[in-house]
């Protein structure tokens, strides 16, 4: 069984590389890494690279890299891969400091680079939210059960929550969920939202000041997620992609044990993998609902 070790890296198309680079630098507080031609890479200071942008014709998610368990042989990546009758192949071109990658399509169609971990420290961005790590990204995929399956049964990852029949929680480490598939039946694959992570609740509020600071306005939160209970705050990027920055995230440290870690505000003790019910109590524990989206 292949075996992920946490998030790598999105890369994220955009129609307006400048402007996007100027939301993740200024305002998220990401630092520039490296540049090649219209790409530049973004990284956490505690996650290395988290963000690729590049140029195309419209907001798009493009790829995503997953990093490998530290164990893992690619070679023996490559073979598993094969078996599960995917045309999966080496690369060596995937990005600075990424000399190896196994790279797949996955069933909705996302290009999925498997690297090697290797951690090598990022500089701190001087200005900014400046996160800890990307800590999930959530798409829309046209039929969750089945990318849910997909990611279980050929990486290893293992479901967490559901929201109703229609949002998935997935955890490849102990974090709570490192990817989610949210159903939207008409469309082609889409980013739901991209998620980083911040220290503490303290971190939280300086984060809505850096946005206040830049008129940029939440769109929903602070509130605390059901699913996951995180607390959370999302606001829009230049795109109108959804960029969700969350604290105290749910944490299943003893994975034998089938139970998150305990935490004051859980409602069930222990609090296990379940389907939530749709509604607030899954989505904000705090009360208010997520506001529709302007026209
Ligand atoms: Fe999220």
């Amino acid at each position: 069984m292949i075996r992920i070790g946490r998030i790598g890296h999105l890369t994220l198309e955009t129609p307006d590389v400048g402007r996007k680079l100027d939301h993740f630098t200024r305002v998220v507080g990401l630092s520039v890494t490296d540049r090649s031609g219209d790409a530049v890479w973004l990284a956490c200071p505690n996650g290395g690279p988290a963000l690729l942008l590049r140029q195309g014709a419209a907001a798009r998610p493009a790829r995503l890299s997953l990093r490998l368990a530290p164990s893992a042989d690619p070679a023996d990546v490559l073979r598993e891969l094969r078996g599960h009758g995917l045309s999966a192949e080496r690369r060596s071109d995937t990005g600075p400091d990424l000399p190896d990658a196994v790279t797949f399509s996955d069933p909705n169609g996302l290009e999925v680079d498997l690297h090697p971990e290797e951690r090598s420290p990022s500089p701190r961005a001087a200005g900014g939210v400046v996160p800890e790590k990307l800590g999930h990204v959530a798409f829309f995929v046209p039929d969750p059960q089945a990318t849910t399956r997909f990611y279980c049964e050929v990486l290893g990852f293992r479901v967490s929550d559901w929201i109703g029949d229609f949002f998935a929680f997935l955890r490849c480490n102990p974090d709570h969920h490192s990817l989610n598939f949210f159903r939207r039946p008409d469309a082609e694959l889409g980013l739901h939202h991209m998620a980083f992570e911040l220290r503490d609740w303290n971190h939280v509020k300086e984060a809505c000041d850096t946005l206040g600071r830049h008129r940029v306005p939440l769109t929903w939160g602070p509130g605390r997620h059901g699913a996951g209970h995180n607390i959370y705050t999302y606001h829009d990027d230049p795109d109108g992609q959804s960029v969700e920055l969350f604290t105290e995230l749910d944490r299943m440290s003893d994975e034998a044990s089938g139970c998150f870690d305990p935490r004051p505000w859980h409602l069930d003790n222990p609090q296990r993998p379940m389907v939530w019910e749709p509604g607030v109590d899954a989505t904000n524990s705090w009360g208010i609902p997520k506001p529709p989206r302007p026209a």
